[in-house]
Formats: C-alpha cells, sequence, structure tokens
C-alpha cells in the first residue's frame, strides 16, 4: 500500500473518480491503493513512515496548486484526487531521468535485475530516454564490504532514505545517517569507518528496505536472486524463522 495502515474514524475521497473511505490519516497513496489504483514510488513502503523524498508520487489535489507527494499527504473529507495527468506524466518521467543519469547503466549484470524499484518505476513511467550526460558521481567511491552479511555499493543509490529509516523505526539501532548534500549526498556508517565497525547489529532491516543493488545480500551477489522462497517452522523452537530456498 506505500505507508503505513491508520486507525481514524472513516474519510471519503475521490481518487480518479472512484469514492473510497479510509481511516483518517491515511495517505492519499494508500487510498488510492485501497481503490485499486496504484501510484509509482520510490522512497514510500508499507512498514516506514512516508518521508516524501524521491518525488515519484505526485498527484494533482482539486483545489490546490502543485503536486503534493501523495505518499506525505493525508486524506481529508471530499478531497478529489488525479493520480493519471499529461503533467503527472512528465514530472515523473523528469523525475525518473534525474535518477537514472545518477545511477550505472549495468542491469543486466547487476544483481538486482529483475528485482529492482528503480528498473520497475523507469518502466511503470515510461522512461526510454536520459537527455542529460551520466553524472555517476558515486562511481569512484569505494564499495563497503566490511559487513560479513551485506555490502553497500554508493554508485547505486538513490537516497531515498528507506535504509535509515528502517535501521531508525524497524530495528531502533539508529546507526546510519545520510551525509552531505545533492550529488554528495550517501549514507554513512554514523561516524564510524565502515559497516563493520559502526553500530550495526547487522539485522538486515537495511538490506530489506533498499529498492535498488545498494545494499545487498552478499549470498544473492554471489548465488543470485532466489527463484521461490519457502517458509518452515522448526520443530525445536517455535519462533518460527524462515528461509529462502534457492
Ligand atoms: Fe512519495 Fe517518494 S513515494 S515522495
Amino acid at each position: 500500500y506505500g505507508t503505513p495502515a491508520r486507525t481514524g474514524a472513516p474519510v471519503t475521497v475521490e481518487i480518479d473518480g472512484t469514492a473510497i473511505s479510509v481511516p483518517a490519516g491515511t495517505s492519499v497513496m494508500r487510498a488510492a491503493q485501497e481503490a485499486g489504483i496504484s501510484v509509482p514510488k520510490l522512497c514510500a513502503s508499507d512498514s516506514l513512515e512516508p518521508f516524501g523524498s524521491c518525488r515519484l508520487c505526485t498527484v494533482e489535489i482539486e483545489g490546490r496548486r502543485g503536486f503534493p507527494a501523495s505518499c506525505t499527504t493525508p486524506v481529508e473529507p471530499g478531497m478529489k484526487v488525479r493520480t493519471q495527468s499529461p503533467k503527472l506524466a512528465e514530472l515523473r518521467r523528469g523525475t525518473m531521468e534525474l535518477y537514472i543519469s545518477d545511477h550505472p547503466l549495468d542491469c543486466l549484470t547487476c544483481s538486482a535485475n529483475g528485482n529492482c524499484e528503480l528498473q520497475d518505476m523507469a518502466g511503470v513511467v515510461g522512461l526510454r530516454e536520459v537527455r542529460y550526460d551520466p553524472v555517476q558521481t558515486h562511481l569512484a567511491e569505494a564499495k563497503d564490504e566490511s559487513n560479513p552479511y551485506f555490502s553497500y555499493d554508493p554508485a547505486k543509490c538513490i537516497v531515498c532514505n528507506r535504509c535509515v529509516r528502517a535501521c531508525e523505526e524497524v530495528q531502533g539501532t539508529f546507526a546510519l545517517t545520510i551525509d552531505g548534500r545533492g550529488f554528495d549526498s550517501r549514507i554513512a556508517a554514523g561516524q564510524a569507518e565502515d559497516f563493520l565497525d559502526s553500530e550495526c547489529v547487522s539485522c538486515g532491516a537495511c538490506v530489506q528496505a533498499c529498492p535498488t543493488a545498494t545494499l545487498m545480500e552478499k549470498t544473492v551477489i554471489e548465488m543470485g536472486q532466489a527463484e521461490r522462497s519457502v517458509t518452515t517452522t522448526c520443530a525445536y523452537c517455535g519462533v518460527g524463522c524462515s528461509f529462502k530456498a534457492e
């Protein structure tokens, strides 16, 4: 649904002509999803509080100026929302062009090929060409391979902040931060030199939250994506842990 569920009193809104009632406090994005209408997104996630950084989920709201992010805009009674229009399509393609101009074009050999939200969204918004010269400021930076379970590749980071929020909101560890601004912004392991020396407890919440191949399990890099998953409960402990088979 893109953003977490809320529990307020019902509010009725109209999205692309479809009326839907959702709890007060629900985001426009989630209301749209509940109405069966998908809104492009990169920085939003069901399990994290909305952040509004990628600007891919912009919509039009009757009576309001501009193009608000649907993930950070709560529904209001009688609100009329458009999720599709020529202007929105142009804005989303333009945003995606900027992302791709600062991203390696190695999808076919990337560990996340076929399981990458950036790749998916480029298709969803209909991006067919990038007019800008590649910037790719992070290509020269070394990957951080210090953690035994996952690697960090700054070249593939879109600075959506999902890993930082997952570390804070899911794990409560606060091991990650964002350093720098603009093209120089990057994920940092706090004040530490690398992930291994940081406060990171290797819980994997950041890897799970990453929409690209920036934070990647080393087993996936070495062995490829799992083709199917199997959930099993061990008869000996009852914790209900699960594993992924190939
Ligand atoms: Fe709404 Fe990124 S998904 S701004």
